[in-house]
């Protein structure tokens, strides 16, 4: 089967690529640098020839409010239009668990409008949404950082590997549209503060986290519960202290990221 995955490049998609290939697929990585690019329309049409599945794992390289909302607006609106002239038959979107709780963020505003738009479309969907991936705790320390302390509130936070969301987009990909979302979280519940002390302590960085209720996540106020999947959610095998044991546990991101 041929699958094109938008963003083919980047943390999820690259390992996606390498899944479905394991698998026996024609996995078609799409990005700038391969020559695809979805906000332009540039490279679309060749590359979903003969495609019976698109996923899109892409993400903005800006996050201010404006850019981020015309870069999942325009890159779904070009690509729904493409897939539809090409006869695609599953659109398969990787979002963010608990999107529709957290509007107040222009991040996340921008990808509800990704999801509605796929929701409206022709085209059979599936959208995967996931918890915050454990090569993201790193970003969410950074973002938080005054000074040495790092304020966060204590709500309930339930990470997974980048492999296992790789995996679940992937399994969904390969299935039937599911014309709805479905959701994957982590093996385990934590607290945010605690998940990003104990990344902090394992990397040796002496910033110190502190539990504050009132503290703000990536900009904006959290309850207990939104971030966190339903009862219904597909866990992730990969447990945090395991992952944190691995080398490719280390991070090496220099760009912002976004808040997911
Ligand atoms: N961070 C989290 O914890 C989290 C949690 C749940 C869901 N998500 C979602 O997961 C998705 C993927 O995140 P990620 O961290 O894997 O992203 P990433 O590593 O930043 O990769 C983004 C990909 O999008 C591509 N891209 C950028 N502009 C494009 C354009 N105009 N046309 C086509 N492709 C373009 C990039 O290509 P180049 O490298 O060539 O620029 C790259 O391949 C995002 O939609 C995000 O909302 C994130």
């Amino acid at each position: 089967m041929k699958i094109v995955v938008i963003g083919g490049t980047g943390l999820i998609g690259s390992k996606l690529v390498s899944k479905l290939r394991e698998h026996g697929h024609e996995a078609v990585p799409a990005a700038p640098n391969t020559g695809v690019n979805t906000l332009t329309g540039e490279g679309l049409a060749e590359a979903l020839k003969g495609a019976a599945v698109v996923v899109d794992v892409s993400n903005s390289p800006s996050w201010e409010d404006a850019a981020v909302m015309k870069f999942f607006e325009t890159s779904t609106r070009n690509l729904l239009a493409y897939e539809a002239a090409a006869g695609v038959g599953h659109h398969v979107a990787l979002s963010v668990v608990g999107t529709e709780r957290l509007l107040e963020s222009g991040y996340f505003r921008a990808k509800m409008a990704q999801e509605n738009l796929i929701r409206a479309s022709s085209i059979p969907y599936s959208i995967v949404h996931a918890t915050q991936f454990f090569e993201f705790i790193k970003g969410i320390a950074d973002i938080s950082t005054a000074g040495n302390k790092v304020p966060l509130p204590p709500v309930l936070f339930q990470p997974m590997a980048a492999d296992d969301v790789a995996s679940a987009v992937g399994r969904v990909a390969v299935g039937p549209p599911v014309n709805g979302t479905v959701e994957a979280g982590g093996p385990e519940k934590f607290r945010l503060d605690e998940v990003v002390r104990r990344y902090l302590a394992a990397r040796k960085d002496p910033r110190e986290v502190v539990t504050d209720p009132h503290a703000r996540y990536y900009g904006i106020e959290v309850s207990e519960r939104a971030l966190v999947p339903g009862d219904d959610a597909r866990l992730g095998e990969t447990r945090f202290e395991t992952w944190l044991s691995q080398p490719t546990a280390q991070v090496p991101s220099t760009k912002p990221q976004p808040a997911a």
